[in-house]
């Protein structure tokens, strides 16, 4: 068996506490890594002023893969402007490792069982280097009355098709073999044309794939009132962030919600991270659910190839219902436990 090595950015808030479980289970599973942490995130920004020194990113590169808690600062927080974080240490992070795939799986675990929304069983396959988030815009006359303000939205064939084509191999494989696309084309007219027209050619090279569109505004009421419709969903960067806050919230909670930021040419290691933020509110409470973290180091360990200790994992999770009131630690310490006994 390999032994990986593997990078942990813990980050803000509650980030550190469902990184440190994360880790606990994937030592249960008997797979061997050797972890190196990294201190980068709100506190060193604050102390030093770096976000991701050049240095620190080149020596990422060279890892097997790369698992984050969550980066940012407390919502209106004077010393670290919103943003920084968030673009310069993870946007950097999934742009310069061209981490163009964000998978984020959502499915009910059967301990929610008696959730409202019935069970649910899709992936969001979300493009994760274009779009609003590229960083085209800018500012003219800032601070004057007539100050401008643009955000453009970068699409590029090449960016949509491949990330497109992903989600096409990802649908073939699974037994419902349905894809959806999602974007706003009734008023996107450039960007969702070009959407819209890649997915038709894409997908006359998957023709056991059967294929739905919908408009982002109604799939958050498909979503809300029947999410089962979906199989695989793939959709726009921006569109994708705030839909799979949605499906977290109707699978379960977004303590569960997981995602595989993946480079799928293997030019360097991917990044796993729980949908989650750094939920200032509740961090150093042990109310963390580490759920989401967990479930994105079973998907670490899926993608380095370990389908075992992955299915393991995800076996556990769809299974252990925590007793209400236990901690960070605790949930942890119940799933690595079950984790080591199904070995
Ligand atoms: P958030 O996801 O941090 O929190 C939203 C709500 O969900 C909060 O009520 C929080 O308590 C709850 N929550 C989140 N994770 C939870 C968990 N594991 N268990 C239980 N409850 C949980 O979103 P936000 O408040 O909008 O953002 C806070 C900061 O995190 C911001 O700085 C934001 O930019 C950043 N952020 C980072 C990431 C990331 O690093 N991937 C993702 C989202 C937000
Ligand atoms: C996510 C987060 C990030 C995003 C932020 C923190 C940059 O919300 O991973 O969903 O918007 O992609
Ligand atoms: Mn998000």
């Amino acid at each position: 068996m390999s032994r990986y090595r593997i990078a942990l950015i813990g980050g803000d808030g509650i980030g550190p506490e469902v990184v440190a479980e994360a880790i606990k289970v994937v030592a249960a599973t008997g797979v061997e890594v050797d972890t190196t942490s990294y201190d980068l995130g709100a506190a060193r920004y604050v102390r030093t002023g770096e976000v991701l020194p050049e240095g620190v990113l080149a020596e990422l590169k060279g890892y097997d893969a790369i698992m984050l808690g969550a980066v940012g600062p407390a919502i209106g927080s004077k010393e670290v402007p919103s943003g920084i974080l968030e673009r310069g240490l993870l946007l950097k992070l999934r742009f310069d490792l061209d981490l163009y795939v964000n998978l984020r799986p959502f499915v009910t675990p059967p301990s929610v069982g008696d959730s409202r929304f019935g069970p649910v069983d899709f992936v969001v396959i979300r493009e994760n280097t274009e779009g609003t988030y590229a960083g085209e815009g800018g500012f003219l006359r800032k601070g004057t009355t007539a100050e401008v303000a643009t955000q453009g939205s970068v699409n590029t064939r090449f960016g949509v098709e491949r990330c497109v084509r992903f989600a096409f191999e990802l649908a073939a494989q699974r037994e419902r073999k349905h894809l959806t696309l999602v974007h706003k084309t009734n008023v996107l007219t450039f960007s969702g044309d070009l959407w819209q027209r890649t997915f038709d050619e894409v997908s006359q090279e998957f023709p056991e794939v059967s294929v739905a569109y919908n408009h982002v505004d109604a799939a958050c009421i498909y979503m809300v009132e029947s999410p089962s419709r979906y199989d695989v969903v793939v959709t726009d960067n921006l569109f994708g962030d705030i839909l799979t806050d949605l499906a977290g919230a109707v699978s379960g909670g977004i303590g569960h919600a997981a995602s595989a930021n993946l480079n799928p040419a293997r030019t360097g290691p991917s990044l796993f991270e729980p949908v989650h933020g750094a939920a200032h509110d509740i961090a150093g409470t042990g109310k963390a659910n580490p759920s989401a973290a967990i479930r994105s180091a079973g998907l670490m360990l899926e993608f380095l190839g370990e389908r075992k200790a992955a299915d393991t994992i995800f076996s556990v999770l769809a299974e252990y219902a925590p007793e209400p009131g236990l901690t960070t630690s605790q949930i942890g310490d119940a799933i690595a436990e079950r984790v080591s006994n199904a070995n």
